[in-house]
């Protein structure tokens, strides 16, 4: 066990430090947006978080100084006020530091029972989990900088049709949603509960770029009828015209954002717009959104077996011949691209390439029990926040999995995130 964390920390870290090789000096304090915190703020937040869970609650260290502890903490310090950072070399110290204590703690057979945390292994491994997230949480924020060169590409022209996605049926009947909250999962991934849903129907594939301009150019962001009360309110006060990344060039479109090659190509999926945008396009196609539950069953129920899988293709961990995930090709695939990954309903693209919006509001599963504490997940249980399902093309390792639960508001439109549509079998 200790050997597989102790692997387990030090690949983790690779990654973050290889993204963190991408970011200039200018971007490593700057906040594009005023709703995410500047990267050296996930990475000095990261070593806290850390030192705090293992270091202190495990080991029981002393605290580190007061204004670190403050700064880094996103309860004490808004994020308006989180772009006066230390020096990114002292940002860095400090989460090599971390590491470096916690490693000799990991060697020395840790945990002491008695502080309260007897399955530390399972903290050990939220914390890596953390770092996962935050990591393609500064992904994100990268991506909010637009690389200085980019050779010219073609825009993207023609729209697709809406109805080129071929749907699966998904018989009606019950399965089994959620994890058992240990090793990788987080607290508000159970406890597994059966879900009994009726049939339905949902795209094999996320809607593409293509298809999305089909619902662009023909209108759709002007036609009330296609947007909720609160979607259209929120579009007319934003004067929204296209995904937040698209650039209007020409008779075309082109992407902007620090990663990817500034193409909009037709058959990959539509990323970067809000839940609203999601929800407009659906109902424009007579269709909707997936709730949370009949995405997962779409992903992870394998009838003929009667059990949930891990990932649409099984319970191997991904690697980038199942799916595109970890930056391995430093933005999206064509829809469809991992044969190999299709889920026992049908559907590619579950994990990994983009994340997905779903119906749902973020609440709880019955029985749930927060863990490591109260506010993990329980802040967001406020119905203001919709669930994304599946991963995107930059989340790092398992995160992936059919079980996680992302959550951000409805108006997000930075994420690598994306959808696809569902709709009533009699519909
Ligand atoms: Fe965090």
């Amino acid at each position: 066990v200790k050997d597989t964390l102790r692997q387990r920390f030090d690949a983790v870290r690779e990654g973050t430090l290889q993204l963190l090789d991408l970011v200039a000096d200018g971007a490593f304090d700057s906040q594009p947006d005023p709703d995410f915190s500047p990267i050296g703020w996930h990475v000095g937040h990261v070593a806290t978080f850390e030192h705090y869970w293992l270091l202190e609650q495990c080991r029981g260290d002393p605290p580190l100084p007061d204004e670190y502890r403050r700064l880094f903490s996103p309860l004490e310090t808004p994020k308006s006020l989180r772009r006066a950072l230390p020096s990114r070399t002292e940002i860095m110290e400090m989460l090599g530091d971390v590491r470096a204590r916690v490693l000799r703690y990991l060697e020395s057979g840790r945990a002491d029972p008695s502080r309260g945390l007897p399955d530390d292994e399972r903290i050990f491994r939220n914390v890596i989990q953390h770092e996962l997230q935050h990591s393609e949480t500064m992904s994100l924020v990268l991506h909010m900088h637009d690389r200085p060169e980019r050779p010219e590409q073609t825009p993207l022209l023609a729209p697709g049709e809406a109805g080129d996605t071929p749907m699966v049926r998904v018989p009606a009947g019950s399965f089994l949603m959620g994890r058992d909250p240990i090793g990788d999962t987080y607290d508000n991934e159970g406890p597994p509960h059966r879900v009994d849903l009726e049939e339905f129907f949902i795209d094999v594939h996320p809607v593409t770029n293509a298809q999305f301009l089909g619902f662009l150019s023909s209108g759709g962001y002007d036609e009330r009828r296609c947007w909720g009360d609160d979607g259209w309110a929120w579009r007319c006060r934003h004067n929204v015209r296209a995904p937040r990344y698209w650039l209007a060039r020409g008779d075309g479109w082109l992407a902007r954002g620090f990663f990817g090659d500034g193409a909009l190509r037709p058959d990959h999926p539509v990323q970067s717009l809000s839940w609203y945008e999601a929800e407009a396009y659906a109902r424009w196609c007579g269709k909707r959104l997936p709730s949370e539950a009949e995405w997962e069953k779409a992903a992870a129920w394998d009838m003929s077996a009667s059990r949930s899988l891990a990932y649409a293709w099984g319970d191997q961990p991904p690697d980038s011949s199942r799916c595109n995930f970890e930056r391995a090709f430093d933005g999206t695939t064509a829809v469809g691209s991992f044969g190999s990954a299709r889920s026992p309903s049908g559907c590619f693209d579950m994990n990994g390439n983009v994340w997905e919006w779903t119906a749902t509001a973020f609440a709880p599963y019955p029985k749930f029990v927060p863990y490591p504490y109260e506010g993990y997940s329980q802040p967001y249980f406020d119905g203001q926040h919709r669930v994304l399902r599946g991963g995107s093309w930059a989340t790092r390792g398992s995160i992936v999995r059919n079980t996680f639960r992302n959550w951000y508001a409805p108006a997000t439109r930075v994420l690598f995130a994306g959808f696809r549509c569902t709709r009533d079998a009699d519909g």
